[in-house]
């Protein structure tokens, strides 16, 4: 499974970047908003920051400037991914952008029938926000599992299932048990996979017995 980040803040990216884990980055217009900076600006930034795929999501709701907005940001890098929301006229302007030999990631995705649209638009990813369905008493990773499945009974299919809107670890251990392709998180999701109190429990406990011996290892 691909872990993506799911920030605007390049320090962040900066910083987790180094540890191996980043496949890739998700932003969208709120998450630009709170990096204060130019968005252009900062999609270049990130897209020299990471190799995978970058999702840049246009802000017009009409599909000829949301595909003249598309054309536009898929010129930043080669590995921009033009985000376009589940509506008429982001998948007509998926479908042309795709055309186009662009990626593009079908964003704002509630339900298994959206997702079979993005997947006949040719979307490189889908993204269904399983947080935001919990958060108003639906089951969010009971979406990934429908859309996993219904994807996976058509070879013709090649759209990723991108698990977004993620709040904590355990999200991504359920997408992971049902085969999703790629999660994307916040920083912070990330970094709590790494921990355990067991594991800071152990150690001091084998750190505090080395010391007792006295020896050293270099
Ligand atoms: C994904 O592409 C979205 O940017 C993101 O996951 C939305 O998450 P939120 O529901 O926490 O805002």
């Amino acid at each position: 499974m691909k872990f993506f980040i799911d920030t605007a803040d390049t320090n962040e990216i900066r910083d987790l970047a180094a540890t191996g884990y980043v496949d890739g980055v998700t932003t969208n217009p709120s998450l630009i908003a709170k990096s204060g900076k130019r968005f252009i600006e900062v999609v270049r930034e990130i897209c020299d920051l990471v190799e995978g795929p970058v999702s840049a999501e246009v802000t017009a709701t009409d599909h000829k400037t949301m595909l003249a907005e598309g054309r536009k940001l898929a010129q930043i890098a080669r590995n921009i991914a033009v985000k376009v929301p589940l509506t008429p006229d982001g998948l007509k302007t998926c479908k042309a952008l795709a055309g186009d030999g662009r990626m593009v990631n079908v964003t704002l995705c509630f339900s298994a029938g959206q997702a079979i649209l993005a997947a006949k638009a040719g979307a490189a990813f889908i993204s269904p926000f399983i947080g935001r369905l919990d958060d108003v008493s639906h089951d969010g990773m009971a979406l990934i599992a429908d859309i996993v499945q219904i994807y996976g009974n058509y070879d013709a299919i090649k759209t990723e299932v991108l698990v977004a809107s993620v709040r904590h670890p355990m999200h991504v251990v359920e997408a992971a048990k049902l085969g999703a392709d790629v999660v994307t998180m916040p920083p912070d999701v990330l970094r709590k996979l790494y921990s355990h109190p067991l594991t800071d429990k152990g150690l001091a406990a084998f750190l505090a017995d080395w010391q007792k011996t006295g020896q050293s290892i270099l």
